[in-house]
């Protein structure tokens, strides 16, 4: 899945030749999972045609302030697209609009988005090599990077005027690498590596049955999935469950037992950064596994059970520079049994969320949680989505890592 999956994504067209290849940008973006919505510089229009970028984009294409092809007049707010964007690309950026953008020329509906938009832009220029070396544009290129703005260096190839030098537009492919090598490089979590541990455990008792319990791994996979959006890698290593990971960043390790689980998160835990310890892992297993199934015939059945290896202690005992956070699920003295956990189980961080808060726990999709960490810092928080906990939670880690 591509790092722009999910993200808005303005597209600003100006009136250069290489207007053309936006329509491929698109189909690209779209390609990428983004939402995509186009501005376009009225003289773009001599070049591609709304409609192409319409149907692609699947969005209206907005040109002008004021939308004339309605019965009635419909203004089309620059503010609230520009509020809508994640991302402004302005592709191709011709001299004249890259001149204007520097220097705060507002006389079409892009370079009022563009004043108005607080997310990062990004701007591929397209020109003729005497236009892309001219001091003037290479003074607008220096102020729009003074700005924050981000240059998508054009290439060097044969120019519209028959001319060969650097002016060209970067191909849509190269656009769409380049944008997304930028936003990875900046996420905080780029270059490290994040263990977690979802789902529950099945503990055998014969060949058919087993002790299991009812976490869904909602919480662990909301967690890996907030990782990955962050630049993270992420191990995730996962009882039994319905939840699917289809992030690139995120390898998912299935298992099934608790000492399944144990083996997996040793076999990764000296390369991690980070230990996410949020499974349900069972802390009995039975101590014989009948090799066939069980017969009913007698009227009661005994099984013992024995103690599984408590995974996240023993990540705890061995700990050197990993960032370790394990999860409590109390019933009473639900701090002070957490703190408990934190001290006795060597972790910089418990995630305690408690049986007693409504929509907190299993199954829900909801979570309630407050969060102690090893300066004995207590911060509680109200019933969140489990995805916003997620985020909640990694928020907290980067400020600590
Ligand atoms: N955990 C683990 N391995 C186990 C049991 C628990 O890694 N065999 C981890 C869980 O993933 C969780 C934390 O330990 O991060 C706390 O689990 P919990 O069941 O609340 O606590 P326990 O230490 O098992 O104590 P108790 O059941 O007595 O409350």
């Amino acid at each position: 899945m591509s790092i722009l999956s999910g993200k808005n994504i303005l597209l600003g067209i100006t009136g250069g030749i290489a207007a053309y290849k936006t329509a491929s940008l698109v189909r690209l973006f779209i390609k990428s999972g983004a939402n995509v919505k186009v501005v376009m510089t009225p003289a773009s229009k001599e070049f591609v045609t709304p409609l192409t970028l319409s149907t692609l984009s699947k969005n209206p294409v907005y040109s002008s302030f004021v939308n004339e092809d309605e019965d009635t007049a419909v203004w089309n707010n620059h503010v609230d697209l520009g509020l809508w964007a994640d991302l402004l690309v302005v592709a191709p950026a011709t001299a004249n609009t890259l001149s204007k953008m520097a220097n705060g020329v507002c006389d079409n509906l892009l370079l009022a988005t563009y004043l108005s938009a607080k997310c990062p832009v990004y701007y591929a220029p397209a020109m003729d090599l005497d236009m892309y070396k001219h001091p003037t544009t290479v003074q607008s290129f220096d102020k729009l990077n003074a700005f924050g703005n981000i240059m998508i260096p054009a290439t060097s190839g044969e120019l519209a005027s028959g001319l060969v030098g650097e002016g060209r537009m970067a191909e849509p492919e190269d656009i769409i690498a380049f944008i997304e090598n930028d936003v990875l490089g900046k996420l905080p979590l780029r270059g490290k590596k994040i263990l977690i541990t979802a789902g529950p455990t099945y503990e055998a008792i014969d060949p058919v049955r087993f002790i299991g319990n009812h976490s869904s791994g909602k919480m662990g996979f909301e967690i890996a999935k907030a990782a990955a959006n962050l630049g993270a890698e992420v191990i995730l290593v996962s009882g039994p469950t319905n939840q699917t990971a289809t992030h690139s960043l995120i390898q998912v390790i299935p298992v099934t037992s608790a000492q399944d689980m144990y083996n997996a998160v040793h076999s990764h835990f000296k390369t991690v950064d980070v230990a996410i310890l949020s499974a349900a892992v069972a802390d009995f297993k039975p101590k014989e596994v009948a090799l066939q199934k069980i017969k009913k015939k007698s009227s009661s059945l005994v099984i013992e059970l024995e103690k599984t290896k408590d995974i996240l202690e023993s990540l705890g005992a061995i700990k050197t520079k990993q960032y370790l956070v394990g999860f409590a699920l109390e019933t009473e003295n639900e701090l002070e049994n957490a703190k408990g956990k934190l001290k006795r189980k060597n972790l910089n961080l418990i995630v305690l969320n408690s049986l007693n808060d409504k929509g907190a726990g299993f199954k829900s999709d909801t979570n309630k949680v407050t969060f102690i960490d090893d300066e004995n810092t207590i911060s509680a928080f109200e019933l969140k989505s489990k995805s916003e906990v997620a985020s909640d939670l990694l928020n907290k880690i980067i400020s600590h890592i």
